[in-house]
């Protein structure tokens, strides 16, 4: 596939002997033009080209916003700058706004090529690299934590959450080695994850809040989880009442996934959609970010804004969308969620009210219990990636064998 290239410059001479330097390169193909800052952030965000030349002059925004709105909007858009007098001190600040390249005008015609090459593939590896995110490794010294969030009550996260920990568990004990994946429920007032699993818990945060004011370490925290039997998840509850919730401190939160990590290689956390102290100590902590969102208008927003928020703190790969109830049919496209988020779906989850109601009425996580369900096979799907076991999640293999799932869940 040819490198798609915008050209952002006011002066239409300036654009044509552009053009004209890139046209004799077959690999290379002008998707557009863009006259002012405004319109080429319109343009990237429709196109999503993977080189942005762009004139450091632009009128209507400076270069500077535009670089960054770029970088936040197509992080995988690669821009080039040029400039007509390249002096150090704004070729810095030009790539400490998320600049790949800055070139001084007028380049000459090999300059320009190779400029394009470079910064085309950086993007593309960065792009996989975002496409991928973090995998999971079974044989570490510190376990990693993975939270699932959304702004959105409803989103589904609890239902996510407990599915991937139990499928995850079930995949790690396939080998007959012991799991060693957590779940922690944290709806500090309305939590739910017992009901989902049909846990009978002796013990949830609370008491773990109180017995641990002095310091939690991990035997202390052992007697606090409860155990899933049918897949070897450990989880610790959320209490049973909410007026409990205003006794665990964010100091407690992260005591219990810091000592989580030393025993468990995996830890995955449930958290509601209010972005407290306690919520946000986990984000901080977590190795990766599921950002659940749906196809209906008020979530998508919802999701933008908390994507916004989120990437100013951490990396972008860190942070994974997911697409629940993908398959609704509402007048929203995933091409639209993609491009209103400008982020690559990590995974799509249909919507199917008879399995999961009836799996959370019963208690009975689906990817356990009715693991042939296209809503299960995506969520063990999702699970095989991040454990860094892509080949056996293909539907492929799984065909060969007679069915992945019945091997695994038999
Ligand atoms: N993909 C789906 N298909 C059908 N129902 C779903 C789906 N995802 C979530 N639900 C339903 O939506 C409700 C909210 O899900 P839940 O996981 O509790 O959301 P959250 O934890 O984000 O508030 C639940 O009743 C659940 O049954
Ligand atoms: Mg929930």
């Amino acid at each position: 596939m040819a490198i798609s290239v915008l050209i952002a410059d006011a002066k239409p001479a300036s654009r044509q002997e552009l053009q004209s330097q890139l046209e004799r390169d077959r690999s290379i193909e002008v998707v557009s033009e863009a006259s002012d800052g405004r319109q080429a952030i319109d343009q990237v965000r429709a196109l999503r080209p993977s080189v942005v030349l762009l004139d450091s002059a632009i009128p209507g925004l400076d270069s500077i916003s535009v670089i960054e709105q770029i970088d936040t909007l197509s992080p995988e858009t690669a821009v080039i700058v040029l400039i007509e007098a390249a002096d150090m001190d704004s070729m810095r600040r030009l790539m400490r706004a998320g600049a790949r390249d800055c070139m001084a005008r007028p380049p000459s015609q090999d300059e320009l090529l190779s400029a394009i090459k470079a910064a085309h593939q950086s993007g593309a590896k960065q792009r996989d690299a975002a496409l991928a995110g973090p995998t999971f490794e079974s044989t570490k010294a510190q376990g990693d934590i993975i939270a699932v969030y959304s702004p959105q009550g409803g989103a589904g996260k609890s239902m996510l959450s407990a599915n991937l920990a139990v499928a995850m568990s079930k995949i790690m004990g396939e080998g007959g080695t012991a799991p060693r994946i957590a779940l922690v429920d944290l709806n500090l007032q309305f939590g739910d994850i017992d009901l989902m699993l049909n846990l009978s818990p002796q013990n949830t945060i609370a008491g773990l809040a109180q017995k641990g004011h002095g310091g939690i370490d991990a035997e202390l925290l052992e007697q606090y989880l409860t155990l899933h039997t049918e897949s070897g998840l450990r989880v610790l509850v959320a209490p049973s009442t909410p007026q409990y919730a205003e006794s665990i401190t964010v100091y407690t939160v992260e005591q219990v996934v810091e000592t989580l990590r030393e025993n468990y290689d995996i830890i995955i956390v449930d958290t509601p959609s209010q972005l407290q102290d306690t919520t946000l100590a986990v984000l901080d902590a977590a190795k990766m970010i599921i950002l659940l969102t749906s196809l209906d208008l008020l979530a998508l927003h919802k999701t933008r804004t908390a994507l916004e928020m989120l990437r100013q703190l951490y990396a972008p790969e860190k942070i994974q969308v997911v697409l629940n109830r993908a398959n609704s049919d509402v007048g929203i496209s995933l091409a639209d969620v993609e491009n209103v988020l400008g982020v690559p779906m990590r995974a799509q989850i249909p919507s199917d009210g008879k399995v999961v109601v009836t799996s959370i009425n019963e208690g009975k996580p689906f990817v356990l219990f009715n693991a042939q369900t296209v809503i299960a096979r995506q969520i063990i799907k999702l699970a095989m990636e991040l454990l860094g076991r892509e080949s056996e999640a293909s539907e492929e293999v799984a065909a060969k064998n007679g069915g992945f799932l019945k091997k695994l869940f038999k």
